[in-house]
């Protein structure tokens, strides 16, 4: 008793999948959603927040966090030239990291000042030894966020709330930080299409991993669903589709994979060999050794006011 049976190669989906069919998808997709309804928040302590951040602070999740900003910079502009208001005192950026998004927004906002608000202290350090002038950072959780956040025009948020185990609840809870007339906007992965086995499989390790911490992998469909629980009118959804180079998606998973596989959770339940064999295909994507199509990457963004 007590120990769930580990995630083998040949019990769940024999030797790695070529790609996750429609109604497993959607059947997976739905136990996640039901997780996260029912799950509470708290389940485990990481840096000063209750949620569990799996990804960590660790000087590679650093590293990987500065290579998902390069990847994911172009459509974080687009959404921020679209949809910042103008003129703006203040910006937010929640779940800054080491402050990539926050000197985005700070840029094309053109905010005269913009706040990162993080819950990694080691983040927020690294954060501020390369801040321009007009960005500041700010230690909270931004589930629970301080009287000292003053409330802003513009709100960004990119890859955080797959990472809280009450979206809802969080969304209810940002809503202080928003002035009047302000916009919050989000964006977070919808989908991740590979049909190169490793990936793939990447994919679904990552998403139960995620689940586990009552977390979803694909929180960007959900989006709207979660923000008619909080007092927001919907001012943009969507879905943006677009590809990702198979060698910049494998370098950023294998960085996290190296993080992962020590979380209790990893390690009590995934194979230990395939952890093995899908770091060496994950290495071998990134090296050019093994080639992969690019990874068909859908991104959900919300607009909030
Ligand atoms: C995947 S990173 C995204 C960083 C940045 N927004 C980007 O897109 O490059 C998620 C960040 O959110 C932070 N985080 C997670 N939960 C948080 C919470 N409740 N409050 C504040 N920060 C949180 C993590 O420490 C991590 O730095």
């Amino acid at each position: 008793m007590g120990r769930p049976a580990r995630t083998t190669r040949a019990s769940r989906s024999g030797k790695f999948p070529s790609r996750l069919t429609a109604s497993r998808e959607a059947a997976k997709f739905r136990a996640l959603a039901t997780l996260l309804v029912v799950r509470q928040p708290g389940v485990r302590r990481n840096v000063t927040t209750q949620n569990h951040y799996t990804f960590g602070d660790s000087e590679r999740a650093a590293r990987r966090l500065a290579l998902l900003a390069r990847a994911y910079e172009a459509p974080s502009r687009r959404l921020l030239e679209r949809f910042a208001p103008t003129g703006l005192e203040l910006a937010l950026d929640l779940g800054a990291g080491p402050g990539h998004t926050t000197r985005l927004v700070h840029e094309v906002s053109r905010a005269r000042r913009t706040i990162g608000l993080e819950a990694s202290e080691r983040y927020i350090e690294q954060a501020r030894s390369t801040a321009p002038p007009g960005v500041e950072f700010m230690r909270e959780d931004v589930t629970a966020p301080s009287a000292a956040v003053p409330a802003a025009r513009l709100v960004f948020s990119r890859f955080l709330l797959t990472h809280v185990s009450d979206a809802a609840g969080a969304l209810r809870a940002l809503r202080p930080l928003l002035a009047k007339g302000g916009r919050l906007l989000l964006q977070e992965t919808a989908a991740l299409e590979s049909r190169h086995p490793a990936l793939a499989r990447y994919y679904e390790l990552v998403g139960e991993l995620q689940a586990h911490y009552g977390q979803l992998l694909y929180i960007g469909r959900m989006l709207e669903r979660f923000a008619e629980q909080a007092p927001y009118s919907v001012v943009h959804s969507t879905i943006e589709r677009f590809e990702q180079p198979a060698r910049t998606m494998a370098e950023l998973h294998l960085d996290n994979l190296r993080t992962w596989r020590t979380d209790p959770f990893a390690q009590r339940t995934f194979d230990p060999t395939e952890v093995v064999d899908l770091e060496a295909r994950l290495a071998a994507v990134v090296s050019g050794a093994e080639r992969a199509e690019p990874v068909t990457v859908a991104l959900g963004e919300l607009v909030l006011q």
